[in-house]
């Protein structure tokens, strides 16, 4: 299984799949038939507001009061590369081992890499890092989904969510109660043509404990007024699972370096189907916003 690909780019050969606003974060969207439960899950993914559905053998979900004080560090800012040194940088990555992509980075991902070393806060079993290079035409996404969302929520795909008639729950209240078991996220970026889009202060919402996806979440947070700041080109950024966020179209051609370290207590092994597609663009039939 590799968690790491080196590739020669041309926007010619950029690959590109329509935009649908339902795609996963890491690219793939495939379906599995939902299994039995996992055991041994690490805290940071236990489902524990699910776990008290089951036990009491309820399946109408209630509603609580969140509280996503969207904190976003400044931990580095670098100098912005060239469309070039974008391009030419090599090798991308995808739940690859922090250290093991020091290893294999291209000079400009080194940079970021190093920049990212000094915010790691060593208190997670392990520490991943993913990366694409990506080449955008106007109205491009980065991925298939704009959605306003936090990052690595307590998602259940197991046979537990089948009463409740989905396929999925997104576990918000067990983050919101367990905030000390959430990830520590650091992201980067080159350019400032795509901009992640961050909420630029504290939101409290009173949204369902359970949700099967992030729409309603995202009309909810686009109607609360808080205001919204974009991840400004050369900046490494550090968050955490409360920090809400989400991808922009490009709003001009060029390359995009994107890159995210996860400080977390639970392993992953991407299929290396994964990583083949990882770096694809999303293109809308008409545009998004
Ligand atoms: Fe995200």
């Amino acid at each position: 299984m590799s968690t790491s690909l080196s590739k020669v780019r041309n926007a010619e050969t950029q690959s590109v799949e329509p935009f649908t606003n339902e795609g996963a974060y890491h690219g793939s969207t495939e379906q599995k038939p939902p299994g039995p439960p996992e055991t041994d899950v690490a805290e940071e993914k236990r489902a524990t507001t699910l776990e008290r559905y089951l036990a009491r053998g309820v399946t109408e979900i209630e509603s609580f009061e969140a509280n996503f004080p969207n904190r976003l560090e400044l931990v580095e800012r670098l100098p912005a590369p060239s469309q070039e040194q974008v391009r030419d940088d090599g090798v991308t990555f995808c739940w690859c081992p922090f250290e093991e992509a020091i290893e294999l980075a291209g000079p400009l991902t080194l940079s970021v890499l190093m920049g990212m070393r000094n915010g790691l806060t060593g208190t997670r079993r392990y520490a991943y890092f993913d990366s694409k290079i990506q080449y955008f035409l106007p109205g491009d996404l980065p991925v298939d989904s704009c959605l306003r969302h936090v990052d690595e929520s307590i998602a259940v795909r197991d046979t537990r969510v089948l009463p409740f008639g989905v396929k999925v729950l997104h576990d918000i209240r067990a983050r919101q109660e367990r905030q000390r078991y959430s990830p520590i996220l650091q992201a980067y970026q080159s350019s400032g043509h795509c901009a992640t889009g961050f909420l630029d202060g504290p939101l409290r919402l009173r949204m369902p404990e359970l949700i099967p996806n992030f729409r309603a979440f995202d009309a909810a947070v686009r109607a609360s007024g808080v205001p919204e700041i974009a991840h400004e080109a050369g900046t490494i950024r550090r968050y955490d699972g409360r920090t809400v966020h989400w991808a922009t179209p490009a709003t001009s051609a060029g390359w995009r370096l994107w890159a995210r370290c996860v400080e977390t207590d639970v392993e992953h092994h991407p299929n290396a189907s994964v990583i083949e597609c990882y770096g694809t663009v999303f293109r809308p039939r008409r545009p998004v916003f």
